[in-house]
């Protein structure tokens, strides 16, 4: 391990998790999600294990996303779904990125950069099926197929994808959430009809991401999208096992060791105080490393194979631990999430400590914290 901390990625875990999850939906393509930095674990490495356990796509957020991949001579189809104002829509087209179009004025501004360059681009139209986020509405579907099939007419766009993204797919067990879901299917099978309708063709239809892959086989279409399962987590807090495993742990190296007496307030504010002579294990890491503020007296880590919750606050650059009278010494592995295994806590765990997602603690693991791979086959 490198000196004071690393993210641990395991490539043949990610791998293997794209190979499970490709049983779940046999016959459609996989769309692996690599935005974000492949989730915090390295949009590159992330990629690659995945073409490895069998996707056919990659998706990402950003124009600027894509253009890494295929920095990284990655050539395998690839779709960028947001395209903000001064998007490199030019740069996309050349580079064979595929764009979504959520707004008609994106369609717009596609074509007339493809006219520009003198090719086609390749583009998957996004219809608004209830999420309300982006994506083209009921009332502007019609208009914006015509207009694509008319720029399909003339050689300019060519319609390779139509898709929405779903809004409740993560709690199966709600039959509201239920009803909401299949609202967006029918919304969605509405918006097919009028695509075919104008003519368009699209070779993938698709909306499922990790939960809809997992909960809906009738979400499946063409393309299942999953992003945070590949990672080996579950979307949803009710359902953990998915068949999938956990591919990184944040770890770090004990920096430092003392032993105090009862009534030692710890750490800023001295928000936690010992109740009785105790040796506090000092982890350098802190919220700039992704270590989360809220995360003071509540976040997990496992030292030992023993469980410690944070004592007091966290700081910018590291954080104590009340270790009692466990051994313990300089250099000691603390584990702040993983597999599970061994007492080891997982980013479900710490979601569950802090009340949020386990996207939201793996994405946020911070640059200076050396990502470092595991793999027998990619790297
Ligand atoms: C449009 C789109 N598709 C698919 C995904 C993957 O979702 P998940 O990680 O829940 O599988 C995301 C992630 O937010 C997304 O924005």
């Amino acid at each position: 391990m490198p000196a004071f901390a690393e993210a641990r990625v395991d490539l043949d875990v990610i791998s293997a998790n794209v190979a499970a999850l490709r049983e779940r939906a046999p016959n459609s393509h996989f769309m692996g999600v690599v935005k974000a930095d492949g989730y915090g674990h390295g949009m590159i490495p992330a990629a690659r294990a995945m073409l490895a356990g069998g996707a056919t796509w990659l998706g990402v957020a950003f124009i600027e996303e894509a253009l890494e991949v295929r920095r990284a001579g990655i050539d395998t189809p690839l779709l960028a779904w947001i395209v903000p104002p001064g998007a490199p829509i030019g740069a996309a087209i050349e580079a064979g990125v595929e764009l979504g179009i959520s707004d008609p004025w994106v369609l717009d501004a596609t074509v007339a950069a493809a006219r520009a360059a003198g090719r086609p681009a390749r583009v998957h139209l996004k219809a608004d099926t209830g999420l309300n986020r982006g994506g083209i509405t009921r009332e502007g579907w019609p208009e914006v197929v015509e207009a694509a099939a008319r720029a399909e007419a003339a050689g300019v766009l060519q319609v390779t994808g139509v898709f929405s993204h779903l809004a409740r797919a993560d709690e199966p067990a709600d039959p509201g959430a239920r009803d909401s879901v299949q609202a967006q299917l029918d919304a969605f099978d509405e918006a097919l009809a009028l695509a075919d309708k104008a003519g368009l063709r699209p070779e993938v239809r698709h909306i499922a991401n990790s939960a809809a892959l997992l909960t809906r086989p009738d979400s499946h279409f063409d393309l299942v999208r999953p992003g945070i399962a590949a990672y080996g987590l579950s979307p949803m807090p009710d359902l953990r096992d998915i068949g999938v495993r956990p591919a990184m742990t944040l770890a770090a190296r004990v920096a430092l060791v003392k032993r105090v007496p009862a009534g030692s307030g710890v750490s800023y504010g001295h928000r936690y105080v010992t109740d009785r002579e105790t040796t506090l294990a000092l982890v350098p890491l802190g919220y700039a490393d992704g270590v989360p503020r809220a995360a003071s007296n509540i976040g997990p880590a496992a030292l030992g194979g023993r469980r410690h919750v944070i004592a007091g606050t966290v700081c910018m650059d590291q954080f104590v631990l009340d270790v009692g009278n466990d051994p313990v010494e300089a250099g000691d592995e603390v584990v702040l999430f993983g597999d599970g295994e061994n007492g080891v806590p997982t980013a479900q765990d710490w979601a569950e400590a802090l009340g949020t997602i386990p996207y939201e603690i793996v994405t946020r693991v911070g640059v200076r914290v050396p990502r470092t791979y595991r793999s027998g086959a990619v790297s």
